[in-house]
């Protein structure tokens, strides 16, 4: 390389130049620094123009070094502009791409219980009946004694209710809707009344101390038992199908007289038995019956004049048969996976 300072000066101005050039088309901060190793760096550009200032005669040297080190100052000093200016600039974000799917949005959907409470309400509803409701924090009055179930029941045990108070309880049945829905209207009277239930039973597979039920009432001049079995058996085709077949089986409950408890063939094997109906071919659903005068006086109704029918229905149970759910607990743990499929 050579020594003579005019032509290294010479030299020096072309690098200048050259890196003028690349720092004008550098548009990007990473490409900065590679001019930096590129100039600056150990092996860069002007590294070996330093080596040179042993080289030069004594009186050049200090012309050297100076201009040497102006070059250097002068690029560190032109790519931390550029550094600091490019770090300073808004990102670019200005470019959204509306075509993009969107983020997926999990929607619920209803509760299978309440799919099939709806269902039922849909059916009473189309045979007239109203939907009647009571408080779930009932009196003991409502709960046990208008319905003629009498202080030593043993509905009325510790260890079967909720007991608030002496006198509150937290209803175990739908049937006290019967009593306020007796008292504040005059027959003709057709209505179910559904809501939650509370009883103190242990969680497993078929029992939960919350549940529900649809209560239903028919009070009117001539009402007799055939027609409490026209309107189940009807009901029971709507929600299963044309096939399926019901009984009434002798049973007693203090609210009416005669009582009855009714089964629905199995809707899994048709009556001829299987592991859904313990191989009976028959599906207990609840309890009915023809209202009990004594009710009828709690309530101020004429019992020579007016007659009626009653019925239970457990929705929990029902929803298990329809859906062919083994366990009660699915319901109440609302695991996604289960929830998803209705
Ligand atoms: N309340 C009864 C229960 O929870 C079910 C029931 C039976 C309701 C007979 C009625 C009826 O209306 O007539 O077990």
């Amino acid at each position: 390389m050579t020594t003579d300072i005019k032509e290294i000066i010479s030299k020096l101005e072309t690098i200048k130049k050259n890196f003028d050039n690349e720092l004008s088309q550098t548009s990007e901060n990473n490409l900065s620094e590679k001019l930096k190793i590129k100039y600056l760096g150990r092996k860069g550009e002007l590294s070996s123009f330093f080596a040179l200032m042993g080289k030069v005669s004594a009186q050049e040297r200090p012309k050297l070094g100076q201009e040497l080190n102006k070059l250097k100052i002068y690029f560190q000093g032109q790519i931390d502009k550029f550094t600091d200016a490019s770090e300073s600039k808004p990102k670019r974000i200005d470019f959204f791409d509306t075509s993009l799917p969107g983020l997926p949005v999990k929607i619920g959907t209803k509760h299978p219980l309440y799919q099939v409470l709806d269902e039922i309400k849909d059916i009473f509803i189309s045979f007239g009946f109203t939907i009647e409701t009571g408080p779930e924090l009932e009196t003991d009055y409502y709960n046990f004694e208008a319905l003629n179930i009498p202080k030593y029941h043993p509905s009325r045990d510790l260890q079967d209710t909720f007991y608030i108070s002496d006198d509150l309880v937290m209803r175990t049945h739908t049937s006290p809707v019967q009593i306020r829905t007796m008292e504040s209207m005059e027959p003709p009277i057709r209505m179910i009344a559904p809501g939650k239930c509370y009883r103190k039973d242990a969680l497993d597979a078929t029992h939960s101390p919350i549940f529900h039920q649809v209560e239903g009432l028919c009070v009117d001049v001539g009402v007799t038992f055939a027609d409490l079995k026209g309107l189940i058996e009807a009901f029971a085709k709507r929600l299963f199908g044309e096939d399926v077949k019901i009984r009434f089986r002798p049973s007693f409950f203090p609210f009416t007289e005669p009582s009855a408890e009714y089964d629905f063939s199995c809707v899994k094997c048709g009556g001829k038995g299987c592991n859904i109906c313990k191989g009976t071919g028959w599906l207990e659903i609840s309890g009915a019956g023809m209202v009990d005068p004594a009710v009828f006086n709690y309530v101020g109704y004429d019992s020579s004049k007016y007659t009626g029918y009653a019925f239970g229905m457990g929705v929990e149970r029902i929803a298990m048969l329809k859906y062919q759910i083994p366990d009660i607990r699915h319901f109440y743990e609302n695991d996604i996976r289960f929830l998803t499929q209705f």
